[in-house]
């Protein structure tokens, strides 16, 4: 069966998330593959605002391991407290990023690259299993309006990562 979405206009970022959201919940259905999830869930986000990279990173270990994304490739590996996403993971916060070359440490897999927002993702267990890690080529791309759209957008992996 062929999958569309319905790409809102995003001008009004809040009211894009509104209309993103349940597509995306019912383009996940009752999948329990977390794989499958995450790779729609970042083709979903990329299709709809077109940023640089969209992506997960899922907890091994000490570090982050490469998942799903969409975008020019990237780094495999990101050790705990490394990098925007390792410091996510270590601080289990969202991290906005409005110019990456202020922040110490940040890890550039694109050069292109300008601004970034991470966001922790908690499995059944409550700890953090994976991050949701997105770069735009613009600076100052993300606000609090995006750490809530995507933290909804993310919500139904919270129920199939351990
Ligand atoms: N910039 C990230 C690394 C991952 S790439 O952006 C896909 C970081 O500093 O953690």
């Amino acid at each position: 069966m062929a999958e569309e979405l319905v790409i809102p206009d995003i001008t009004d970022r809040a009211l894009a998330y509104e209309a993103l959201i349940p597509q995306v919940r019912a383009l996940v259905g009752d999948e329990p593959d977390p794989v499958a999830v995450m790779a729609n869930t970042a083709a979903a986000i990329k299709q709809v605002f077109n940023w640089l990279w969209v992506g997960f990173y899922r907890v091994s270990g000490n570090e982050l391991v490469l998942g799903p994304f969409q975008g020019p490739i990237a780094c495999a590996r990101i050790g705990f407290g490394q990098g925007v996403c390792g410091s996510a993971w270590a601080e289990q916060r969202t991290i906005i990023v409005p110019d990456v070359d202020l922040f110490p440490g940040h890890i550039a897999c694109s050069s292109a690259a300008r601004s970034e927002i991470v966001l922790p993702i908690r499995g059944r267990q409550g700890s953090v299993v994976a991050v949701l890690d997105i770069d735009s080529d613009q600076p100052d791309s993300f606000s609090s309006v995006d750490a809530e759209g995507l933290r909804h957008i993310c919500a139904p992996l919270e129920q199939l990562l351990t």
